[in-house]
């Protein structure tokens, strides 16, 4: 039987695994059902209340990978499947290391440190369920003369604010649905409950029987109408070839992977260079790896919201199924995504991702000669673009992810934010009532839009031309003109080029000082001598600007700098730590920093962070119109010349 079960499980993997087999394929249903299957018959089996947190491919050794995709036999099949996986069971945290060839589990350990794995989604219905059959809330609700069953109660994580002890806790925040389709729209305040996970029992409950509530009328929304009718305009296709999860698209050819914790993973990103011609390696892999949404309000009910929806919530959980002509244009193509639930067994959402050609009606390049006599020379090319896209509804907020691949080489990495504000109520009608802080913008009657950040910090393994690369600051110095017989200038600026050298040093506040950020292979050079490079075009500089010593920022420490640059480890992915739920900082990319590893000519890792400060206003109420930033990742000499154009 022993010797049998590995050929068994042989089969099975070549069943459910069989032509896509791309070592960082997300799992498949089958596999996700398999390790369910798995941990079930381990000695975990037995453990009453077992509850799924984290089922992911357990990321195969980097060198094993990019060995099985240069080699010439990839029709043989990557030597070995594993999965990371994340269980609760009798309140530890057990995470394991599954084998799927041999249906084994290789490592099984109790993790003892600070923070808890994410939440599943069923732990967040409970939780919110719990209200309505409390007498003690019930009996809050009547008292404000509202109906309990209009009331629906959200959960919040709860972060970490000190405590030596932490337990697996949740916040419930309550709305009432009375007259709006909005339920963010009608906060009802004066109200704390608590809820214990482990236990799925309220275990503080505070009325303080303040009951404002913002009236429902014009907080509901509805579209214009304005959308186009399927089928005219927007429906021709995508000129894509997609393979499993690899897309081949004009020059590029990159993996798509959807994530359950960090959404929308694109890998082994490779541009053709028309005159060496081969692929280039440019992005061995690029996903968002935390956020942190801290809110400015530091009041009983509002201090603890200071979310790392990535590592709390998980992206890829949050994720919507996208709808046609409203997330994605007519001609996108569309691709599923699996995830585990609370019970281990494989959901799908449907249209997970969707990947399309974007032609925004702008020039690639363009020009207008004048300088032949007797003639205007107009020469161009059109932009086409290709998107992948995902949305992520984390509570109120909806971030649209999405990954833009160019053909002159550029990855334009972009989020939108949209969905609707937390607000809370208050008993102003005009501005000039206010007298005390409010912490946020009067956006309606009664109706406080607070102020807070978002923060999205993106991992960013970029590999350009092989794994060895250096990071770079070419930094833009004004230099004076001293002697007037040289030239009438008396300033210009110049190029001083400084390789960086160790993990501390390549912290950067942006906006302080001119320069150029490159990611340079210092052992590769164009014909004409330049280092081959990408360049990182940030976004609009944006860091935290809590307190250091604030608990939510000793948690988020990675939001202090825009551009962090690593020494790749395969285990320092996730930049606020891994257990993100109630974290204490003791884990992640500020706490890896430390160590001041050097980072000339190795593979090293890039981390971004694109933040928005937000200053609610009344246009984002009662929806949010979509706001936007990201940031651009540019070849910059690694082509011999504009690779738009014919090569020479
Ligand atoms: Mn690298
Ligand atoms: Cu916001």
């Amino acid at each position: 039987m022993t010797t049998l079960l590995p050929v068994f499980a042989f089969i099975l993997i070549s069943l459910s695994w069989p032509s896509i087999c791309h070592p960082l394929d997300p799992l498949s249903p089958t596999e996700i059902n398999q390790i369910k299957l798995i941990v079930h018959k381990s000695h975990l089996g037995s453990i009453p209340n077992l509850t799924f947190h984290f089922v992911d491919l357990e990321e195969p050794e980097k060198d094993h990978v990019l060995k099985w995709l240069s080699s010439h036999k990839k029709d043989e099949s990557f030597p070995y499947r594993r999965a990371r996986v994340v269980v609760r069971a009798s309140s530890k945290s057990h995470d394991l290391i599954v084998d799927l060839s041999t249906s084994s589990i290789l490592c099984d350990q109790v993790y003892t440190g600070h923070g808890y794995p994410p939440f599943a989604s069923e732990e967040f219905f409970q939780a919110s369920r719990l209200p309505s059959k409390d007498p003690h809330f019930q009996d809050s609700i009547l008292k404000r003369g509202l109906n309990v069953s209009e009331v629906t109660c959200l959960p919040l994580t709860t972060g970490w604010f000190g405590e030596i002890v932490t337990r697996r806790l949740l916040r419930l925040s309550c709305f009432y649905r009375g007259g709006t389709t909005n339920i963010w729209a009608r906060p009802i305040s004066g109200m704390s409950i608590l809820v214990d996970v482990e236990s799925m029992k309220i275990i503080e409950f505070v009325d303080r029987k303040k009951s404002l509530l913002p009236r429902a009328e014009g907080s509901d929304f509805q579209s214009s109408g304005q959308r186009p009718k399927p089928g005219t305009c927007n429906d021709t296709h995508t000129n894509a070839n997609i393979t499993g999860n690899v897309v081949r698209w004009a020059n590029w050819k990159f993996h798509v992977a959807f994530d359950a914790r960090a959404g929308l993973i694109i890998s082994t990103a490779s541009v053709f260079d028309a005159g060496r011609n081969k692929f280039r390696d440019v992005l061995y892999r690029g996903h968002v790896s935390e956020t942190f949404v801290p809110y400015m309000d530091p009041t009983t009910e509002w201090y603890y919201r200071t979310f790392m929806d990535v590592g709390e919530f998980g992206f890829g959980h949050s994720a919507n199924t996208l709808v046609p002509l409203i997330d994605c244009p007519g001609n996108a193509i569309y691709m599923d995504g699996y995830l585990a639930g609370v019970d281990g067994k494989a959901h799908s959402i449907p249209r997970a991702i969707c990947i399309f050609e974007q032609d925004k009606g702008n020039p690639a390049w363009r020009h207008t000669e004048l300088g032949v006599p007797g003639r205007v020379i107009i020469t161009g090319q059109q932009e086409i673009n290709l998107v992948v896209r995902m949305v992520s509804t984390v509570g109120n907020y909806d971030y649209v992810l999405d990954w833009e691949f160019q053909q002159s080489g550029s990855i334009k990495v972009g989020v939108s934010l949209t969905g609707v504000l937390e607000m809370k109520p208050v008993p102003y009608i005009f501005s000039h009532q206010i007298t005390e802080d409010i912490y946020g913008t009067l956006v309606a009657e009664n109706t406080v839009g607070n102020y807070h950040d978002h923060f999205l910090t993106y991992y960013l393994d970029l590999d350009v031309d092989s794994i060895n690369n250096s990071f770079m600051k070419a930094k833009l110095r004004t230099k004076r003109v001293k002697d007037k017989h040289f030239s009438l200038r008396k300033s210009y600026w110049e190029v001083v080029k400084e390789t960086v050298k160790t993990e501390t040093d390549a912290r950067i506040q942006l906006g302080w000082e001119p320069a150029e950020l490159l990611f340079v292979n210092p052992n590769n050079r164009t014909k004409i001598g330049n280092h081959v490079g990408y360049r990182l075009i940030p976004s609009q500089p944006a860091i935290s600007l809590l307190a250091d010593d604030d608990y939510p920022q000793i948690r988020a420490a990675y939001t202090k700098y825009q551009v962090w640059v690593t020494s790749y480890n395969k285990s320092e992915r996730w930049a606020g730590g891994f257990y993100a739920d109630r974290s204490q900082g003791d884990d992640g990319l500020a706490v890896w920093t430390r160590r001041n590893r050097p980072i000339v000519n190795k593979d090293i890792v890039l981390w971004h962070t694109i933040g928005f400060h937000h200053i609610p206003c009344q246009e984002d109420f009662p929806v949010m119109p979509r706001i936007h930033g990201g940031f651009e990742l540019r070849p910059a000499n690694f082509f011999e010349r504009n690779p738009l154009l014919k090569q020479l």
